[in-house]
């Protein structure tokens, strides 16, 4: 029998990279998307079969975060083996100006499943997505010890719900882990965190489309790595013997100065020339420093990140001017990874 998913956020960028990675990997993946006004599935359209069709292994359902009632309806219907919980309001900016909204999904929405799941007595595992933004203020670099100082409403919820994960751990035996994620990127990276609104502007200031690129505090430091090998790290924690929390980082610390520095020197621009300030992208308060210490999850889940922020960028640089170029954005777009296949079937 072929494991079952049940994937939230799917249509995100980690979601989309996730359904691939376990179609790839054989599991029946079923994911909850929004109901909207538009179609929001493009990250996820490559890997869409009708269901009609026998061999269809990706399932689509209506749901939200908002609405307990229709999470337990899908829990207890599709009886999942696993559940990867990845939907939230997961900008942080926007978190200072819809702070409410923040805690009801990102937050509740945790507990919402936590509860649906413990309800419907579901033998199931639970990852949770949590976030490096729970350390906030911390020092560095932070492990899975370094205490939480949350320092935006996003950082805040992401705490609440790593706490409740643990707590229905403790409480319930169910098997939940969290997943401590430091900064991941990729092409598919929404287009207004930083990452990705540099590496689209170069192509576009290259193309001649745009004359400047604005932004806030770049003197604050990430840990960039890239999307698809956190998602088999999430993965690798499902899979193993006992439910824990583990931190994935590359170790590595780029401020968003040099990381304009290396995407811009890529195309031969000097990104002086191009960067202003807009005080509109500063936040009311903010982490001046994220770098991870991933050493537990390397000797317990043999999880080693193998692409650095300078590599990351190139790739990030690379597909946003192909896709300015063609006029179309390609979803297939990692490199092959040690245990995937090149294509989703
Ligand atoms: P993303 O690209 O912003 O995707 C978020 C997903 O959540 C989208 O599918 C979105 O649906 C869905 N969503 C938002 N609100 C929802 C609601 N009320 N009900 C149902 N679905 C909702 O985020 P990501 O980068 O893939 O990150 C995935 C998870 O990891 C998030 O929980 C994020 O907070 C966490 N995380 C990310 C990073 C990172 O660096 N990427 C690091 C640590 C933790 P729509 O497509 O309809 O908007
Ligand atoms: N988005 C954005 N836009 N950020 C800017 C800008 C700008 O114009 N200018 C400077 N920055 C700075 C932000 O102030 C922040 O310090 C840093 O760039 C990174 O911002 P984001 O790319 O928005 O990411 P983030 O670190 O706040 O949050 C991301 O990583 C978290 C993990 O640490 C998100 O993916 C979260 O969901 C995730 O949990």
């Amino acid at each position: 029998m072929a494991k079952r998913a049940f994937v939230t956020g799917i249509t995100g960028q980690d979601g989309s990279y996730l359904a691939e990675f376990l179609l790839d990997k054989g599991y029946e993946v079923h994911g909850v998307i929004r109901r909207a006004s538009t179609f929001n599935t493009h990250r996820i359209d490559h890997l869409y079969v009708d269901p009609h069709v026998p061999g269809a292994r990706l399932f689509l359902h209506y749901g939200d975060l908002m609405d307990g009632a229709r999470l337990a309806t899908l829990l207890s219907a599709i009886r999942p083996d696993e559940v990867y919980h990845l939907a939230a309001q997961s900008h942080v900016r926007v978190s200072f100006d819809e702070p409410e909204y923040t805690a009801e999904t990102t937050a509740f929405g945790t507990l919402r499943l936590l509860e649906a799941i413990r309800r419907i007595g579901l033998d199931c595992r639970f990852y949770q997505a949590s976030s490096s933004e729970m350390f906030g203020a911390s020092p560095l670099p932070q492990s899975e010890t370094t205490p939480f100082h949350p320092r935006s409403p996003y950082g805040s919820a992401k705490v609440f719900a790593f706490w409740s994960a643990c707590n229905y751990r403790e409480a319930y035996g169910q098997f939940v882990v969290n997943g401590i994620l430091f900064n991941h990127e990729s092409p598919r990276r929404g287009e207004t965190f930083v990452t990705r609104k540099i590496t689209r502007a170069v192509a576009r200031i290259r193309a001649g489309l745009d004359r400047y690129l604005y932004l806030g505090n770049i003197d604050v430091v990430r840990d960039w790595g890239y999307a698809p090998e956190y998602i088999e790290g999430m993965w690798r924690m499902l899979q193993a013997d006992a439910p824990d929390d583990y931190v994935l980082a590359t170790g590595t610390g780029y401020s968003v100065r040099e990381f304009l520095a290396l995407a811009f020197d890529h195309v031969g621009l000097d990104w002086e020339r191009y960067v202003r300030f807009d005080d509109r992208y500063v936040r009311p308060a903010e982490i001046d420093a994220l770098v991870g210490d991933a050493t537990k999850a390397r000797t317990s889940l043999g999880w080693e990140p193998q692409i650095r922020t300078p590599e990351l960028v190139n790739l990030m640089v690379d597909a946003d001017i192909s896709a300015l170029e063609s006029g179309e954005r390609h979803w297939i777009d990692r490199p092959a990874l040690p245990g995937w296949s090149t294509a989703p079937s």
